[in-house]
């Protein structure tokens, strides 16, 4: 075939990045899978919204008919890029029962319902993969699942979100006010449609229950998760926190030592000598210690629209190569651990 048909799902800070990439990059795709990817259709609230797309859009409709995307014959792949959780969970169902393949970077829905999606995928013989919903454009996910496939990895840390360090970097180095940063961090198109998620932690949690139960093949769940954000943290904290050579970082913890699973999400004091400290803006820094490895470390841009988007189209490839050859994958492994959590008591 010419081209593989895409729907899109949202055409906002990441669709508008996927449209952008994919005209761009169309003859390096088109190289590597021997065709090309059209998105063909895409669902939005309003039609006539201006859109940052930097590439001549070849033909997307526009629609706000959700059917008009899930029922297309022509549609094999669906890139679900509007965020929330019901209307999203809803539709990504309907597509597997479609028979289409799903690609998102919702990290709420994931961190959520995975199980449930990843089922329901399994049940209809489709793909589904979420590269994009840790990490922005850092091919985290897949560092853990294929490049440490042989490893027993105990532990995994770090800066897993953007608009927190952005607010923190900005605070920090220029003086700017908590809330100035995090109305840049939104303009910038790195926060959750709700900031109150990055701010309060839970979108990291979010990010640490995923990273853990694909590092440590486990269920985690949210509740158990202790998380403190960076809401309520003012200039006067931070300058004297330099006073004694220590930043804050907004960091992600996740341990397994083969039994129990902890997790948690805290602001935390660090040495301006650390790596961590170097970390700076959007950008997004994860450890992995593996029992072969030692240490690992995962660096990049962890928001916006570009690098989010490289992600979500590094999983469209990844779908389209498993439908050449005529095989089906996915993101989330059957956990291999029962859930055995610590408990404050324990
Ligand atoms: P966004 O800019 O708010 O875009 C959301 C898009 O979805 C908009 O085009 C909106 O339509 C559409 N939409 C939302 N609800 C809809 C509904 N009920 N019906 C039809 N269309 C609907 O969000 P975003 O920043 O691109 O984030 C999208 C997803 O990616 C979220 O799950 C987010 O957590 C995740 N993510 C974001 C980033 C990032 O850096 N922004 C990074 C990684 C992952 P209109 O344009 O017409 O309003
Ligand atoms: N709001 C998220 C962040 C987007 O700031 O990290 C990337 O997942």
């Amino acid at each position: 075939e010419d081209k593989v048909s895409v729907g899109l799902l949202g055409v906002g800070v990441v669709g508008s990045g996927v449209i952008t990439l994919v005209e761009k990059h169309q003859e390096k795709l088109a190289h590597q899978l021997g065709c090309g990817v059209d998105v063909k259709k895409a669902l939005v609230r309003d039609p006539n919204k201006k859109r940052h797309i930097e590439a001549e859009i070849d033909g997307t409709v526009l629609t706000l008919d959700p059917e008009d995307v899930l029922n297309d014959p022509d549609i094999d792949i669906i890139i679900e890029v509007m965020g929330g959780i019901d209307e999203a969970r809803e539709h990504i169902l309907n597509a597997f029962a479609a028979k289409k393949h799903v690609v998102t970077a919702n990290k709420d829905l994931v961190a959520l319902h995975g199980a449930e999606l990843h089922e329901a995928a399994a049940k209809h013989k489709c793909d589904f993969y979420y590269e994009a919903s840790v990490a922005g454009g850092i091919p985290i996910l897949r560092g853990i699942t294929d490049g440490f496939a042989s490893d027993h990895i105990e532990q995994v840390m770090g800066i897993v979100n953007g608009t927190t360090n952005y607010i923190l970097t900005k605070m920090h180095n220029e003086g700017v006010s908590y809330e100035d940063a995090l109305k840049e961090a939104q303009e910038l198109g790195f926060a959750e449609a709700d900031p109150a998620a990055d701010v309060e932690g839970l979108d990291a949690a979010r990010k640490m229950a995923i990273l853990g139960r694909l590092a440590f093949s486990t269920y985690i769940d949210l509740e158990d998760i202790e998380v403190n954000g960076i809401n309520g943290i003012e200039l006067a904290d931070l300058q004297y926190a330099d006073s004694f050579g220590f930043i804050m970082k907004l960091i992600g913890f996740a341990k397994f030592d083969g039994k129990q699973v902890e997790v948690n999400v805290q602001p935390a004091l660090i040495s301006q000598e650390h790596p961590l400290a170097d970390v700076k803006n959007e950008y997004n820094a994860v450890y992995v210690y593996g029992e072969a490895v030692g240490e690992a470390m995962f660096y990049g841009a962890g928001a916006g629209s570009m690098p989010t988007a490289s992600a979500v189209i590094s999983d469209v490839v990844t779908v389209i190569k498993n439908m050449h050859r005529g095989v089906t994958g996915s993101q989330f492994v059957e956990p291999r651990f029962k859930k055995e959590l610590k408990t404050d008591d324990q």
